[in-house]
């Protein structure tokens, strides 16, 4: 069968770092109960009139460079996001159009937090089906233009950025490189407990409304599961994993995670210190970090899952 490969990572963060203190002047918060609660130190805001597709074309161009490759040689560009620019045209064409490049297709997906995991796995179908042989695969976010700055709840929890995936067709029948599982799902009983509470056809703009504590209850239960699904369907075993990249929403969650699956904490990559929840952009923003950073290295098992709104969910088990 005609594998997906991880050819190359790439990522992105808008300059603009914002510190937990800086909340303090106009919400009933502080420093402290942000990190025990979440373990969120900053993240990245970006400036007025940074978009989602100015910071996807950016994450894009560091994958390609990274790489050694040209625009040239990609087939497609799918872009995660909840935040594009505009109703459309996607935020994928834009992007495409900001790389220079007016051959192959773009589209957008949109499965919230899960974004990059729903993308990959279609990004990956493509490439085994024979109908693309390299896909770039972005995670694109401004959360902070949904946030309600009264909110203490959840406008502290977020951040802005991107990461950009190139994968490609593995020829090399002998290599076991690639990606080996994914599992998708949703479950649209849980609209009410993460939802933006506007839109195109309701005629508003709306912000991010979530009933955090049942958010991170299904958060660590589906994502374990699912990793568990994947993780036996690559016909390996928790064992075999070098790296877990979980969506970066909150260490807490990691933990869980961490425990239920009996992997330690030390081959959990967390950025979530860092970046807050960058939704769609976090796994491919942790993912380049740590491939940066040359924790994750050619031949590791990784582990990957994220759950956003919707409910949706995901994993992908990879060997990279
Ligand atoms: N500063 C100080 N106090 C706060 C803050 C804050 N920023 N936010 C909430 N509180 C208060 C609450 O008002 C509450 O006060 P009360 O007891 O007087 O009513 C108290 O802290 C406890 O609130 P909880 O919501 O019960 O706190 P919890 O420990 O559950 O932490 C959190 C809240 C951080 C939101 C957590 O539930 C969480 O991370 N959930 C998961 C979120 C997630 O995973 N999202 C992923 C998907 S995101 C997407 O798809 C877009």
């Amino acid at each position: 069968m005609r594998r997906a490969v991880v050819e190359s990572i790439g990522h992105y963060l808008p300059e603009r770092v914002v510190e937990n203190s800086e909340f303090e002047a106009t919400l009933d918060t502080n420093d402290a109960w942000i990190r025990s609660r979440t373990g969120i130190e900053r993240r990245h805001f970006a400036a007025e009139g940074e978009t989602t597709s100015d910071m996807g074309i950016k994450a894009a161009q560091a994958a390609l460079a990274n790489a050694g490759c040209s625009v040239e040689d990609v087939d497609a560009i799918i872009l995660a996001t909840s935040t594009a620019d505009l109703t459309f045209p996607s935020a994928a064409t834009m992007v495409q159009h900001g790389l220079g490049m007016n051959h192959g297709f773009a589209f957008d997906v949109q499965a919230v937090c899960a974004g990059f995991l729903f993308a990959l796995n279609t990004a990956n179908s493509m490439i085994a089906s024979g109908q693309a042989s390299r896909i770039l695969v972005i995670g694109a976010e401004t959360f902070s233009k949904l946030m309600d700055w009264t909110d203490r709840g959840t406008c502290v929890l977020f951040g802005d950025g991107a990461g950009a995936m190139l994968i490609a067709a593995q020829e090399d029948e002998t290599s076991d490189r690639g990606i080996l599982a994914t599992t998708l799902r949703s479950d649209g009983r849980y609209k009410d407990i993460l939802y933006v509470d506007g839109g195109v056809s309701m005629q508003t703009t709306g912000h991010l409304r979530m009933q955090g504590k049942e958010v991170f209850r299904h958060a660590v239960e589906k994502l374990s599961n699912t990793a568990l699904e994947a993780i036996e369907a690559a016909g390996l075993t928790t064992d075999d994993v070098d790296w877990i990249v979980p969506h970066q929403a909150n260490k807490r969650i990691l933990e869980g995670m961490s425990k239920r699956l009996k992997v330690p904490m030390d081959r959990v990559v967390m950025t979530v210190n860092n970046h807050g929840n960058t939704s769609a952009a976090s796994i491919p923003l942790a993912m380049a970090v740590a491939a940066q950073d040359k924790r994750i290295k050619q031949g590791d098992i990784v582990v990957t899952g994220a759950i956003g709104g919707g409910l949706a969910w995901g994993t992908a088990v990879i060997r990279w």
